[in-house]
């Protein structure tokens, strides 16, 4: 697939991921094999008004590239001032969100609000695309309000006629849950109305649903957001996959520390003390959530108090995982309640 300069062949894409897609998750999922990854979103108002965490969420390191850098904003005015600001630090791709249904953002009318307004959301990709010069902009989507409302068809095509490279499909409603399954048909009926690549989201898990995705939707490539928490492997699984047909399925114990001991620590550079190891345990617990003895590392990995405590704790888990003293885990039940909750042992 071309975007522009851009060749991303058939490389994966890495979700935007509020609280999760930052500068060391990006790195290890590229290290891992992603072929893009993206910032979380940031408000465009916030980058124009130069505030400093709408500037800190959106900085990246030329190592990163090609990385996309993903907008939300409902005013054509701040999107393109946005764009202006944004477009010297040479990201391969702007997104505007229009896809996220929390509360807090559509109340706004922000993030998925914008597909019931296609004039509007239609404003916005031309004023970034107006501004742009050879960045491609990408329109992040979901199929419209419920699964009564769906208006995808329509909003892609406005898309499109307003300057929009690329459309990225989470194949769902705005109110439907992600314990419910998603709708991939309707990635293959955009990818029959518009000409610009269609990149499908929607509950990738293995190298496997990547593979039928793509297969039975046509997709240009695929989006992963929750099947890369705690699992970058799932880029490079898929590659290999895809070139022999074999899956080399899931790493070892080994290979997992080596992995989680890396993020930790560029959490630790990124970061104030405090804040690394904070970050560090929900992400260690995702490495581990199908493993015998999660519920042994949650509890000793919430009472750590520094990144090195952590990195015993996983030195020491992974030492019990090798020697199998744990009960087998129920990874029916761990998989169940994450689907549901990606922090799946945090009480609501
Ligand atoms: C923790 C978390 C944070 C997310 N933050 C964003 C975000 O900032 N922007 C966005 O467009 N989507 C966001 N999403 C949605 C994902 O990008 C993705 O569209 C959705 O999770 C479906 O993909 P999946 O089934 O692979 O998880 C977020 C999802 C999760 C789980």
């Amino acid at each position: 697939m071309k975007l522009g300069k851009l060749d991303l062949g058939n490389k994966l894409f890495l979700a935007p991921m509020a609280d999760v897609s930052d500068a060391p998750f990006r790195q290890i999922a590229k290290e891992n094999g992603a072929g893009i990854t993206f910032t979380q979103m940031v408000s465009a108002k916030g980058i124009v008004n130069n505030e400093f965490d709408a500037l800190r969420l959106f900085a990246f390191s030329r190592d990163e590239k090609p990385i996309g850098v993903q907008l939300l904003g409902n005013d054509p005015h701040y999107l393109s001032q946005a764009v202006n600001e944004i477009k010297r630090y040479k990201p391969d791709i702007i997104d505007i969100n229009c896809g996220c249904p929390v509360d807090k953002v559509t109340k706004h009318n922000l993030g998925a609000q914008l597909m019931d307004d296609p004039v509007l959301m239609g404003s916005l990709i031309k004023a970034m695309s107006s501004v742009a010069d050879d960045i491609p902009i990408s329109v992040k989507l979901r199929l419209g309000k419920s699964d009564s409302k769906i208006n995808i068809l329509e909003n892609a095509q406005i898309a499109e006629e307003n300057g929009a490279s690329l459309i990225i499909l989470h194949a769902r409603s705005k109110n439907t849950q992600y314990k419910d399954e998603p709708s991939w048909e309707w990635v293959k009926k955009v990818k029959e109305v518009v000409s610009i690549p269609i990149i499908g989201n929607g509950s990738l898990f293995t190298p496997q649903d990547v593979k039928k995705m793509i297969d039975e939707t046509h997709c240009d490539s695929v989006m992963i957001a929750r099947g890369a928490l705690g699992n970058p492997f799932i880029f490079s699984r898929y590659s290999e996959f895809k070139r022999t047909g074999i899956d080399p399925g899931e790493p070892s114990f080994k290979e997992i520390e080596a992995v989680v001991i890396k993020h930790c620590r560029l959490l630790a550079k990124e970061y104030s003390d405090k804040v690394a190891v904070i970050k560090a345990k929900k992400n260690i617990i995702w490495y581990y959530k199908y493993c015998d003895g999660v519920d042994t590392l949650i509890s000793k990995i919430m009472s750590a108090k520094t990144i090195e405590n952590e990195i015993e704790i996983i030195h020491d888990h992974t030492e019990k995982l090798n020697a199998g003293i744990y009960p087998p885990a129920n990874r029916e039940l761990v998989n169940q309640k994450f689907i549901e909750r990606v922090l799946f042992w945090v009480d609501n």
